[in-house]
Protein backbone atom coordinates (compact mmCIF):
# COMPACT_ATOMS: atom_id res chain seq x y z
CA UNK A 1 0.00 0.00 0.00
CA UNK A 2 0.99 3.60 -1.16
CA UNK A 3 2.31 5.26 2.16
CA UNK A 4 0.16 8.83 1.73
CA UNK A 5 0.15 10.47 4.39
CA UNK A 6 3.43 11.64 3.86
CA UNK A 7 2.65 13.28 0.70
CA UNK A 8 2.11 16.45 0.10
CA UNK A 9 -1.69 18.29 -1.29
CA UNK A 10 -2.58 20.78 -3.08
CA UNK A 11 -6.22 22.63 -2.45
CA UNK A 12 -8.11 24.56 -4.32
CA UNK A 13 -6.87 27.87 -4.00
CA UNK A 14 -3.64 26.63 -4.04
CA UNK A 15 -1.88 25.98 -1.02
CA UNK A 16 0.36 23.19 -0.28
CA UNK A 17 -0.23 21.43 2.51
CA UNK A 18 2.81 19.46 3.65
CA UNK A 19 1.58 16.09 4.62
CA UNK A 20 -2.02 14.59 4.89
CA UNK A 21 -2.64 15.16 8.55
CA UNK A 22 -4.49 17.85 10.33
CA UNK A 23 -4.55 18.39 14.29
CA UNK A 24 -8.12 18.72 14.89
CA UNK A 25 -9.97 21.66 16.32
CA UNK A 26 -9.70 21.58 20.36
CA UNK A 27 -10.96 24.13 22.41
CA UNK A 28 -8.29 25.47 24.22
CA UNK A 29 -10.01 26.87 27.31
CA UNK A 30 -7.30 28.63 28.59
CA UNK A 31 -8.18 32.19 27.76
CA UNK A 32 -8.71 34.75 31.08
CA UNK A 33 -11.58 36.15 31.61
CA UNK A 34 -11.50 38.53 29.14
CA UNK A 35 -11.20 36.54 26.33
CA UNK A 36 -8.15 37.45 24.70
CA UNK A 37 -5.21 34.99 23.53
CA UNK A 38 -1.84 35.43 24.67
CA UNK A 39 1.87 33.87 25.32
CA UNK A 40 -0.07 30.26 26.44
CA UNK A 41 -1.99 29.87 22.64
CA UNK A 42 1.92 30.35 21.17
CA UNK A 43 3.55 28.11 22.85
CA UNK A 44 0.99 24.98 22.57
CA UNK A 45 0.73 25.52 18.76
CA UNK A 46 4.57 26.15 18.93
CA UNK A 47 5.01 22.23 19.94
CA UNK A 48 1.90 21.03 17.69
CA UNK A 49 4.54 22.48 14.79
CA UNK A 50 6.69 20.60 16.37
CA UNK A 51 5.32 17.67 16.00
CA UNK A 52 5.31 17.90 11.84
CA UNK A 53 1.68 17.73 11.31
CA UNK A 54 0.54 19.39 7.88
CA UNK A 55 -2.21 21.60 9.21
CA UNK A 56 -3.19 22.78 12.82
CA UNK A 57 -6.71 23.99 13.55
CA UNK A 58 -6.93 26.51 16.66
CA UNK A 59 -9.84 25.66 19.12
CA UNK A 60 -13.18 27.52 18.35
CA UNK A 61 -12.40 30.88 18.43
CA UNK A 62 -15.87 33.05 19.33
CA UNK A 63 -17.46 35.64 17.30
CA UNK A 64 -19.03 36.70 20.36
CA UNK A 65 -18.32 37.55 23.83
CA UNK A 66 -22.10 36.85 25.22
CA UNK A 67 -22.26 33.47 23.37
CA UNK A 68 -18.95 31.43 24.06
CA UNK A 69 -18.68 27.45 24.23
CA UNK A 70 -16.70 28.08 27.58
CA UNK A 71 -15.92 31.21 29.74
CA UNK A 72 -11.93 30.78 28.56
CA UNK A 73 -12.14 30.62 24.62
CA UNK A 74 -10.93 33.39 22.92
CA UNK A 75 -13.10 36.05 21.40
CA UNK A 76 -12.86 38.26 18.54
CA UNK A 77 -14.46 41.02 17.84
CA UNK A 78 -14.60 44.72 16.58
CA UNK A 79 -14.25 45.54 20.98
CA UNK A 80 -11.11 43.85 21.73
CA UNK A 81 -9.16 42.83 18.23
CA UNK A 82 -6.81 46.12 19.02
CA UNK A 83 -6.03 44.39 22.77
CA UNK A 84 -4.56 41.06 21.18
CA UNK A 85 -3.25 41.93 17.90
CA UNK A 86 0.40 41.31 19.31
CA UNK A 87 -0.69 38.03 21.03
CA UNK A 88 -2.28 36.26 17.34
CA UNK A 89 0.60 37.48 15.83
CA UNK A 90 2.62 35.70 18.06
CA UNK A 91 0.37 32.97 18.17
CA UNK A 92 0.77 32.74 14.57
CA UNK A 93 4.19 33.10 14.30
CA UNK A 94 4.91 29.77 16.43
CA UNK A 95 1.74 28.00 14.76
CA UNK A 96 3.25 28.08 11.50
CA UNK A 97 7.03 26.97 12.02
CA UNK A 98 7.99 23.93 9.90
CA UNK A 99 6.01 25.03 7.30
CA UNK A 100 3.08 23.97 9.60
CA UNK A 101 -0.17 25.85 7.56
CA UNK A 102 -2.11 27.57 10.96
CA UNK A 103 -6.03 27.56 10.89
CA UNK A 104 -8.33 29.62 13.01
CA UNK A 105 -11.33 27.69 13.71
CA UNK A 106 -14.39 30.57 14.19
CA UNK A 107 -17.41 29.26 15.77
CA UNK A 108 -20.20 31.10 17.37
CA UNK A 109 -22.23 28.72 20.31
CA UNK A 110 -25.56 29.34 19.60
CA UNK A 111 -27.52 27.46 22.17
CA UNK A 112 -25.25 25.38 23.35
CA UNK A 113 -23.95 28.64 24.91
CA UNK A 114 -23.61 26.93 28.70
CA UNK A 115 -26.36 28.71 30.94
CA UNK A 116 -24.22 30.86 33.52
CA UNK A 117 -22.46 32.19 30.42
CA UNK A 118 -25.71 33.67 29.14
CA UNK A 119 -29.28 32.32 30.15
CA UNK A 120 -30.81 33.38 26.94
CA UNK A 121 -28.48 33.20 24.42
CA UNK A 122 -28.97 33.69 20.96
CA UNK A 123 -29.63 30.95 18.22
CA UNK A 124 -32.38 30.40 15.25
CA UNK A 125 -35.44 29.29 17.54
CA UNK A 126 -36.03 29.48 20.83
CA UNK A 127 -35.85 25.36 20.94
CA UNK A 128 -33.27 25.03 24.29
CA UNK A 129 -31.00 22.32 25.05
CA UNK A 130 -32.12 19.66 27.46
CA UNK A 131 -29.08 18.03 29.16
CA UNK A 132 -29.59 16.65 32.87
CA UNK A 133 -27.49 18.29 35.36
CA UNK A 134 -26.03 21.05 32.83
CA UNK A 135 -28.00 24.65 32.71
CA UNK A 136 -28.51 25.96 29.21
CA UNK A 137 -31.20 28.83 28.86
CA UNK A 138 -34.18 29.29 26.35
CA UNK A 139 -32.58 30.67 23.23
CA UNK A 140 -33.93 33.80 21.79
CA UNK A 141 -34.74 33.57 17.93
CA UNK A 142 -32.44 35.48 16.10
CA UNK A 143 -33.60 38.59 14.25
CA UNK A 144 -32.99 39.66 10.95
CA UNK A 145 -30.56 42.36 12.13
CA UNK A 146 -29.18 39.52 14.66
CA UNK A 147 -28.08 37.56 12.08
CA UNK A 148 -26.53 40.01 9.61
CA UNK A 149 -24.66 40.94 12.58
CA UNK A 150 -23.31 37.28 13.04
CA UNK A 151 -22.26 36.97 9.12
CA UNK A 152 -20.38 40.52 9.95
CA UNK A 153 -19.17 38.77 12.90
CA UNK A 154 -17.68 35.31 11.26
CA UNK A 155 -16.27 37.58 8.45
CA UNK A 156 -14.58 40.13 10.70
CA UNK A 157 -12.57 37.46 12.84
CA UNK A 158 -11.66 35.83 9.45
CA UNK A 159 -9.88 38.87 8.15
CA UNK A 160 -8.21 39.66 11.85
CA UNK A 161 -6.94 36.02 11.36
CA UNK A 162 -5.51 36.24 7.54
CA UNK A 163 -4.03 40.09 9.28
CA UNK A 164 -2.45 38.43 12.01
CA UNK A 165 -0.88 35.41 10.20
CA UNK A 166 -2.85 32.71 10.26
CA UNK A 167 -3.13 31.26 7.33
CA UNK A 168 -6.30 30.20 6.84
CA UNK A 169 -10.16 29.49 8.37
CA UNK A 170 -12.07 27.06 9.13
CA UNK A 171 -15.75 27.38 9.87
CA UNK A 172 -17.16 25.28 12.54
CA UNK A 173 -20.83 24.33 11.19
CA UNK A 174 -20.57 20.93 13.11
CA UNK A 175 -21.61 19.76 17.01
CA UNK A 176 -25.08 21.54 17.70
CA UNK A 177 -23.31 25.21 17.77
CA UNK A 178 -25.28 28.18 15.80
CA UNK A 179 -24.21 27.25 12.23
CA UNK A 180 -24.93 23.72 12.32
CA UNK A 181 -28.35 24.54 14.38
CA UNK A 182 -28.99 26.77 11.38
CA UNK A 183 -28.89 23.88 9.18
CA UNK A 184 -30.62 21.62 11.40
CA UNK A 185 -34.68 21.51 10.64
CA UNK A 186 -35.95 20.47 14.10
CA UNK A 187 -33.87 23.26 16.01
CA UNK A 188 -34.18 25.77 13.28
CA UNK A 189 -38.26 26.61 13.01
CA UNK A 190 -38.16 29.76 11.23
CA UNK A 191 -40.47 31.08 8.61
CA UNK A 192 -38.02 33.31 6.92
CA UNK A 193 -35.29 33.39 4.55
CA UNK A 194 -33.25 31.67 6.82
CA UNK A 195 -35.43 28.77 8.02
CA UNK A 196 -37.58 26.09 5.68
CA UNK A 197 -36.03 25.04 2.89
CA UNK A 198 -32.26 23.57 3.06
CA UNK A 199 -31.30 26.54 0.79
CA UNK A 200 -32.62 28.71 3.37
CA UNK A 201 -31.03 26.93 6.23
CA UNK A 202 -27.98 27.05 4.59
CA UNK A 203 -27.83 30.46 3.57
CA UNK A 204 -26.36 32.11 6.54
CA UNK A 205 -23.25 29.55 5.73
CA UNK A 206 -23.12 31.02 1.75
CA UNK A 207 -23.25 34.62 2.90
CA UNK A 208 -20.56 34.06 5.63
CA UNK A 209 -18.62 32.03 2.78
CA UNK A 210 -19.17 35.01 -0.26
CA UNK A 211 -17.83 37.81 1.99
CA UNK A 212 -15.12 35.99 3.76
CA UNK A 213 -13.79 35.57 0.24
CA UNK A 214 -14.06 38.83 -0.78
CA UNK A 215 -12.43 39.73 2.51
CA UNK A 216 -9.50 37.41 2.50
CA UNK A 217 -8.65 37.02 -1.24
CA UNK A 218 -8.48 33.68 -4.15
CA UNK A 219 -5.55 32.21 -2.24
CA UNK A 220 -6.43 31.84 0.98
CA UNK A 221 -8.17 28.51 2.30
CA UNK A 222 -11.58 28.50 3.37
CA UNK A 223 -12.65 25.36 5.35
CA UNK A 224 -15.95 24.67 6.91
CA UNK A 225 -16.43 21.18 9.90
CA UNK A 226 -19.75 20.04 9.07
CA UNK A 227 -21.66 17.45 10.46
CA UNK A 228 -22.49 14.09 8.21
CA UNK A 229 -25.79 13.84 10.38
CA UNK A 230 -27.18 15.22 13.84
CA UNK A 231 -28.13 12.26 14.41
CA UNK A 232 -31.72 12.99 16.10
CA UNK A 233 -35.17 12.44 15.02
CA UNK A 234 -36.10 15.03 12.44
CA UNK A 235 -32.64 16.57 12.58
CA UNK A 236 -29.76 17.18 10.06
CA UNK A 237 -29.95 14.36 8.13
CA UNK A 238 -27.23 12.79 5.93
CA UNK A 239 -28.98 13.53 2.48
CA UNK A 240 -29.25 16.90 3.45
CA UNK A 241 -25.98 17.14 4.14
CA UNK A 242 -24.58 15.82 0.83
CA UNK A 243 -26.07 18.64 -0.25
CA UNK A 244 -24.97 21.17 1.61
CA UNK A 245 -21.62 19.92 0.82
CA UNK A 246 -22.55 20.59 -2.82
CA UNK A 247 -23.66 24.41 -2.10
CA UNK A 248 -20.26 24.97 -0.41
CA UNK A 249 -18.26 23.10 -3.32
CA UNK A 250 -20.20 25.69 -5.43
CA UNK A 251 -19.57 28.52 -3.03
CA UNK A 252 -15.27 27.71 -3.06
CA UNK A 253 -14.92 26.30 -0.02
CA UNK A 254 -11.45 24.67 -0.80
CA UNK A 255 -11.73 21.90 1.88
CA UNK A 256 -14.72 20.10 3.90
CA UNK A 257 -14.04 18.60 7.15
CA UNK A 258 -16.44 15.94 8.15
CA UNK A 259 -17.69 15.15 11.82
CA UNK A 260 -21.15 14.62 13.36
CA UNK A 261 -23.30 14.61 16.28
CA UNK A 262 -23.89 17.27 18.98
CA UNK A 263 -24.36 17.61 23.01
CA UNK A 264 -27.25 15.59 23.00
CA UNK A 265 -25.52 13.38 20.47
CA UNK A 266 -21.55 13.17 21.33
CA UNK A 267 -20.78 10.76 18.58
CA UNK A 268 -17.75 13.27 17.48
CA UNK A 269 -15.72 11.57 20.61
CA UNK A 270 -16.55 8.13 19.78
CA UNK A 271 -19.75 7.78 22.25
CA UNK A 272 -21.77 5.59 21.15
CA UNK A 273 -25.11 6.75 23.63
CA UNK A 274 -27.39 9.24 23.13
CA UNK A 275 -27.97 12.14 26.20
CA UNK A 276 -31.87 12.20 25.06
CA UNK A 277 -32.53 8.99 23.96
CA UNK A 278 -35.88 9.62 22.87
CA UNK A 279 -34.67 12.15 19.85
CA UNK A 280 -31.63 9.65 19.06
CA UNK A 281 -31.33 7.68 15.54
CA UNK A 282 -29.19 4.87 15.02
CA UNK A 283 -25.99 5.10 13.31
CA UNK A 284 -24.73 2.87 10.30
CA UNK A 285 -23.60 -0.34 12.05
CA UNK A 286 -21.35 -0.91 9.65
CA UNK A 287 -19.37 2.38 10.15
CA UNK A 288 -19.16 1.87 13.70
CA UNK A 289 -17.29 -1.02 13.55
CA UNK A 290 -14.63 0.54 11.14
CA UNK A 291 -12.16 2.71 13.05
CA UNK A 292 -13.22 6.04 11.56
CA UNK A 293 -16.59 7.28 12.89
CA UNK A 294 -17.68 9.10 9.94
CA UNK A 295 -15.91 7.90 6.94
CA UNK A 296 -19.11 6.16 5.47
CA UNK A 297 -20.75 8.88 5.70
CA UNK A 298 -17.64 10.57 3.51
CA UNK A 299 -18.00 8.23 1.35
CA UNK A 300 -21.38 9.47 0.32
CA UNK A 301 -20.08 12.93 0.51
CA UNK A 302 -17.72 11.99 -2.27
CA UNK A 303 -20.01 10.70 -4.81
CA UNK A 304 -21.62 13.88 -4.85
CA UNK A 305 -18.35 16.78 -4.74
CA UNK A 306 -15.02 16.65 -5.77
CA UNK A 307 -13.56 19.13 -3.76
CA UNK A 308 -11.40 17.77 -0.79
CA UNK A 309 -12.75 16.46 2.09
CA UNK A 310 -11.03 15.89 5.34
CA UNK A 311 -12.80 13.27 7.95
CA UNK A 312 -12.19 13.15 11.37
CA UNK A 313 -12.96 10.99 14.44
CA UNK A 314 -11.31 7.57 15.68
CA UNK A 315 -8.23 7.54 12.87
CA UNK A 316 -5.73 5.79 15.29
CA UNK A 317 -3.41 3.50 12.46
CA UNK A 318 -1.19 4.29 9.46
CA UNK A 319 -3.17 1.36 7.82
CA UNK A 320 -6.48 3.07 8.57
CA UNK A 321 -5.49 6.40 7.53
CA UNK A 322 -3.96 5.14 4.19
CA UNK A 323 -6.75 3.30 3.38
CA UNK A 324 -8.92 6.35 3.67
CA UNK A 325 -6.40 8.20 1.44
CA UNK A 326 -6.37 5.16 -1.06
CA UNK A 327 -9.84 5.17 -1.46
CA UNK A 328 -9.95 9.09 -2.35
CA UNK A 329 -13.07 9.37 -0.21
CA UNK A 330 -10.76 12.10 1.91
CA UNK A 331 -7.52 13.51 1.12
CA UNK A 332 -6.82 14.83 4.68
CA UNK A 333 -7.13 13.14 8.09
CA UNK A 334 -7.79 14.80 11.25
CA UNK A 335 -6.76 13.81 15.06
CA UNK A 336 -7.65 15.03 17.92
CA UNK A 337 -7.14 13.64 21.06
CA UNK A 338 -3.43 11.42 20.48
CA UNK A 339 -2.13 14.80 19.85
CA UNK A 340 -3.24 15.71 23.59
CA UNK A 341 -1.39 13.07 24.64
CA UNK A 342 1.87 13.09 22.39
CA UNK A 343 2.53 16.26 20.47
CA UNK A 344 5.17 14.25 18.31
CA UNK A 345 2.73 10.67 17.71
CA UNK A 346 2.44 12.07 13.99
CA UNK A 347 5.83 12.86 13.66
CA UNK A 348 6.60 9.50 14.66
CA UNK A 349 3.90 7.97 12.47
CA UNK A 350 5.57 9.54 9.13
CA UNK A 351 8.83 8.53 10.24
CA UNK A 352 7.84 5.14 10.47
CA UNK A 353 8.22 5.09 14.38
CA UNK A 354 5.03 4.45 15.35
CA UNK A 355 1.85 2.34 13.35
CA UNK A 356 -0.42 3.01 16.10
CA UNK A 357 -1.38 6.52 17.96
CA UNK A 358 -1.87 6.58 21.53
CA UNK A 359 -5.40 6.46 22.42
CA UNK A 360 -4.69 7.04 26.36
CA UNK A 361 -7.82 5.62 27.38
CA UNK A 362 -7.80 5.39 30.79
CA UNK A 363 -9.87 3.98 33.67
CA UNK A 364 -11.86 6.22 35.91
CA UNK A 365 -11.06 4.69 39.85
CA UNK A 366 -13.68 5.97 41.95
CA UNK A 367 -12.92 4.90 45.54
CA UNK A 368 -13.69 1.05 45.16
CA UNK A 369 -15.55 1.48 42.17
CA UNK A 370 -13.41 0.90 38.50
CA UNK A 371 -14.96 2.45 35.53
CA UNK A 372 -13.45 0.83 32.57
CA UNK A 373 -13.68 2.38 29.04
CA UNK A 374 -14.44 -1.17 27.66
CA UNK A 375 -17.50 -1.85 29.85
CA UNK A 376 -20.33 -3.50 28.44
CA UNK A 377 -22.54 -0.40 30.15
CA UNK A 378 -22.95 2.14 28.21
CA UNK A 379 -23.69 4.38 30.91
CA UNK A 380 -19.54 3.71 32.45
CA UNK A 381 -18.91 4.27 28.80
CA UNK A 382 -20.45 7.56 28.57
CA UNK A 383 -18.55 8.54 31.99
CA UNK A 384 -15.38 7.30 31.14
CA UNK A 385 -15.44 9.21 28.33
CA UNK A 386 -16.58 12.97 29.53
CA UNK A 387 -13.86 12.09 32.15
CA UNK A 388 -11.27 11.68 29.98
CA UNK A 389 -12.19 14.70 28.14
CA UNK A 390 -11.26 16.29 31.41
CA UNK A 391 -7.84 14.49 30.86
CA UNK A 392 -7.41 16.12 27.32
CA UNK A 393 -7.77 19.20 28.54
CA UNK A 394 -5.32 19.10 31.28
CA UNK A 395 -2.47 17.91 28.93
CA UNK A 396 -3.79 21.05 26.44
CA UNK A 397 -3.14 23.48 29.36
CA UNK A 398 0.62 21.52 30.54
CA UNK A 399 1.29 21.93 26.80
CA UNK A 400 0.44 25.42 27.03
CA UNK A 401 2.05 26.22 30.00
CA UNK A 402 5.91 25.20 28.06
CA UNK A 403 5.23 21.67 29.49
CA UNK A 404 5.13 18.34 27.94
CA UNK A 405 1.39 16.43 28.79
CA UNK A 406 1.74 14.30 32.03
CA UNK A 407 0.74 10.29 30.40
CA UNK A 408 0.57 9.21 33.73
CA UNK A 409 -2.39 11.96 35.66
CA UNK A 410 -4.66 9.42 36.88
CA UNK A 411 -8.04 10.29 34.91
CA UNK A 412 -9.68 10.90 39.00
CA UNK A 413 -7.20 13.81 39.62
CA UNK A 414 -7.55 15.37 35.94
CA UNK A 415 -11.50 15.39 36.14
CA UNK A 416 -11.00 17.17 39.60
CA UNK A 417 -8.83 19.64 38.24
CA UNK A 418 -10.46 20.52 35.54
CA UNK A 419 -13.51 21.12 37.63
CA UNK A 420 -11.79 23.86 39.93
CA UNK A 421 -10.25 25.16 36.79
CA UNK A 422 -13.71 25.53 34.80
CA UNK A 423 -15.35 26.79 38.14
CA UNK A 424 -12.55 29.90 37.75
CA UNK A 425 -12.68 30.20 34.67
CA UNK A 426 -16.38 31.43 34.80
CA UNK A 427 -15.60 33.89 37.95
CA UNK A 428 -12.67 35.42 35.90
CA UNK A 429 -15.52 35.64 33.28
CA UNK A 430 -17.99 36.91 35.18
CA UNK A 431 -15.73 39.17 36.88
CA UNK A 432 -14.61 40.79 33.40
CA UNK A 433 -18.05 40.25 31.60
C1 LIG B 1 -10.59 18.31 24.32
C2 LIG B 1 -11.38 18.41 23.03
C3 LIG B 1 -11.82 19.64 22.58
C4 LIG B 1 -12.51 19.75 21.36
N1 LIG B 1 -12.86 20.98 20.89
C5 LIG B 1 -13.34 21.11 19.62
C6 LIG B 1 -13.50 22.39 19.03
O1 LIG B 1 -13.20 23.43 19.60
N2 LIG B 1 -13.99 22.43 17.76
C7 LIG B 1 -14.32 21.30 17.05
O2 LIG B 1 -14.74 21.40 15.91
N3 LIG B 1 -14.17 20.08 17.59
C8 LIG B 1 -13.66 19.95 18.83
N4 LIG B 1 -13.40 18.71 19.35
C9 LIG B 1 -13.64 17.53 18.50
C10 LIG B 1 -12.37 17.17 17.71
O3 LIG B 1 -12.06 18.14 16.74
C11 LIG B 1 -12.52 15.83 16.99
O4 LIG B 1 -13.60 15.95 16.09
C12 LIG B 1 -12.76 14.68 17.98
O5 LIG B 1 -11.83 14.72 19.05
C13 LIG B 1 -12.62 13.31 17.28
O6 LIG B 1 -11.32 13.11 16.79
P1 LIG B 1 -10.27 12.10 17.54
O7 LIG B 1 -10.96 10.77 17.64
O8 LIG B 1 -9.07 12.06 16.65
O9 LIG B 1 -10.01 12.68 18.89
C14 LIG B 1 -12.77 18.58 20.59
C15 LIG B 1 -12.35 17.33 21.07
C16 LIG B 1 -11.65 17.24 22.27
C17 LIG B 1 -11.16 15.88 22.71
Amino acid sequence: MQNLINESFTLPCGQVIKNRVCKAAMTERIAKGNNLAHQGHANLYERWAEGDIGISLTGNVQVDRRNLEGPANVAIDQNNYKDQLDALNTWARAGTKNNTQLWMQISHAGRQTPGEINSSPMAPSDIGLKIPGKNFGTPTPMTEEDILDVIDRFVFTAKIARDTGFTGVQFHSAHGYLLSEFLSPDINNRTDAWGGSIENRARIHLEIIKRCRQEVGEDFPISVKLNSADFQKGGFSPDESIKVAQMLENAGVDIIEISGGTYEQPKLIGVEASINAKRSEKRKESTIAREAYFLEYAQDIRKAVSIPLMVTGGFRTREGINDALQSNVCQIVGIGRPLCADPYCIKKMLSGELETLPSFEKTLSLGPYILSPSSPFTLIKVINAFASMAWFYQQIKNMAKGLMPNQEQKLFNAFTADMKADKLALKDYLNNK
